[in-house]
């Protein structure tokens, strides 16, 4: 491939966002509340007090978010399905209205020529289901398969893409065992059931459509590259630690059968032992994995901090977004390199990578975000350098189209490319907008270092 096409053809630029952190209006309706409207509202739970009630007000403003993406030329939209808007209860009765919510925005997308992307598992179980164990619930796989169901009957002839389940190594880890995130637990022996019900939730999912579905379906998972800090033995047996932790742990078992054996070590008394039959099921399930990329793990080795005994730690030197994450875009290389050589290249889409910043407020009717535009460019160039050799990479979506709701951290860390002034729903295009706009009319030639740009990119 010369340098000035260093993408396929047919490859899709997006951008990508989540329900809950972006409509607002969670309980519109007759729509039944989620574990993150529970979770918001608990006090101490989220950045100073704050909920997903308004959002971007995305669930009466899609229309003007689609013109949004139109001009940005996006080939296709990553989004994801609440839950309890199509099933209020989680289960049983399908709520029309909440239904067709996610129609309206797909037959708008589809006007528009930008090809829908929906996931429909992006951390908003609803509360009923909670109520009855939840993912810990052995019945869970089946609950959120019947809910699969009904979207692939209703959309499946509009939707070219699905995900199952977005990172569930944060909703077993954060959600489970860390408890930052909903529904907040601190429990080691819930953490690998949780995670195991997750994996068969997919597969669950996965065997529906193949029965009722047309095209493609997937899941997206969070991948960091781990490094260790120091060449000390504990220092590397660290890294491989959390490396088996977070890399391998949900891939492992759906493109190769079994779980990486780290597992158990971990875990001690609290990893159950698995049925073989479970692990059977899991094998294979699914057309392309999603790769949510932000940073790259430094491993130091942290005996001390069980039960991982493996501590994350920054460079001294390294830049670092709002998050505290590490800015290092070879990672994304090395992670797309890696998923080719373990796992047989399978088509891979970047379904996440993007960088929070505090961006200043508007000045002239724009905003300045050298930053954002600097990461977007590096990590472009770097999924470009995986596809030179030879990685299956079929897309990238940007994380995330607008400023929203970050969880936990609530409204302050902004990783839009459009800005939304929580007061008013102003949105505002920042020069990372410009930016991407660029290097989708350019097809990914405009990210890369030896560009010449053709004037101002508006
Ligand atoms: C990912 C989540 C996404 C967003 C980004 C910053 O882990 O999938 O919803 O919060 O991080």
């Amino acid at each position: 491939m010369s340098p000035a096409a260093p993408f396929p053809a047919g490859f899709l630029w997006g951008a990508a966002t989540s329900a809950y952190q972006i409509e607002g209006f969670p309980l519109a309706g007759g729509a039944g509340p989620s574990i993150w409207h529970r979770f918001a509202h608990t006090p101490g739970r989220v950045a100073r007090g704050e909920t997903g009630d308004l959002a971007c007000d995305h669930y009466h403003r899609y229309l003007d978010d689609v013109a949004i993406m139109a001009d940005l030329g996006l080939d296709s939209y990553r989004f994801s399905v609440a839950w309890g808007r199509v099933l209020p209860e989680g289960r049983g009765a399908v709520n029309q209205q909440g239904l067709d919510f996610y129609a309206r925005l797909v037959d708008a997308l589809l006007e528009r020529g930008i090809r829908p992307m929906a996931t429909l598992y992006h951390w908003d179980l609803p509360a009923a289901l909670h109520d009855r164990g939840g993912w810990l619930n052995p019945d869970s796989p089946r609950w959120f398969a019947d809910y699969a169901e009904v979207l692939f009957r209703a959309l499946d002839d509009r939707v070219p893409f699905w995900i199952t389940v977005n990172e569930p190594w944060v909703v077993a880890v954060l959600g489970y065992l860390e408890g930052q995130l909903a529904p907040g637990h601190r429990d080691l022996f819930e953490t690998p059931r949780v995670a195991h019900h997750l994996l068969l939730a997919h597969a669950q999912a996965v065997a529906a459509y193949r029965s009722l579905g047309r095209h493609q379906i997937g899941i997206a998972v969070n991948l960091e590259p781990q490094h260790p800090e120091s060449p000390s033995a504990a220092d590397l047996e660290a890294t491989n630690r959390r490396d088996a932790f977070i890399n391998r742990w949900f891939l492992d078992p759906l493109r190769l059968g079994r779980y990486p054996e780290e597992l158990a070590s971990i875990f001690g008394l609290a990893w159950p032992d698995f049925p073989e039959t479970d692990l059977e099921r899991l094998r294979d399930s699914g057309d392309f994995i999603g790769v949510n990329y932000y940073a790259r793990g430094l491993v130091r080795a942290a005996p001390d901090a069980p039960p991982l005994c493996a501590a994350r730690v920054s460079p001294p030197d390294a830049e670092l977004t709002a998050m505290g994450w590490e800015v290092y875009p070879r990672g994304l290389t090395q992670t797309l390199l890696w998923l080719k050589e373990r796992y047989a290249n399978p088509p891979l889409y970047i379904t996440e990578n993007g960088a929070a910043f505090a961006d200043p407020p508007p000045r002239a009717g724009r905003v300045e975000d050298p930053r954002r535009v600097a990461y977007l460019r590096s990590h472009i160039a770097a999924a470009a350098a995986a596809i030179a050799q030879d990685v299956d990479l079929r897309g990238y979506f940007a994380w995330s189209l607008l400023d929203n709701f970050e969880w936990a951290e609530g409204y302050d860390k902004r990783f839009g490319l459009v800005q939304v002034d929580p007061r008013d729903q102003t949105r505002v295009p920042k020069a990372s907008a410009r930016f991407y706009r660029e290097v989708i009319a350019s097809r990914g030639a405009a990210a890369m270092p030896d560009w010449a740009p053709r004037g101002d990119a508006r």
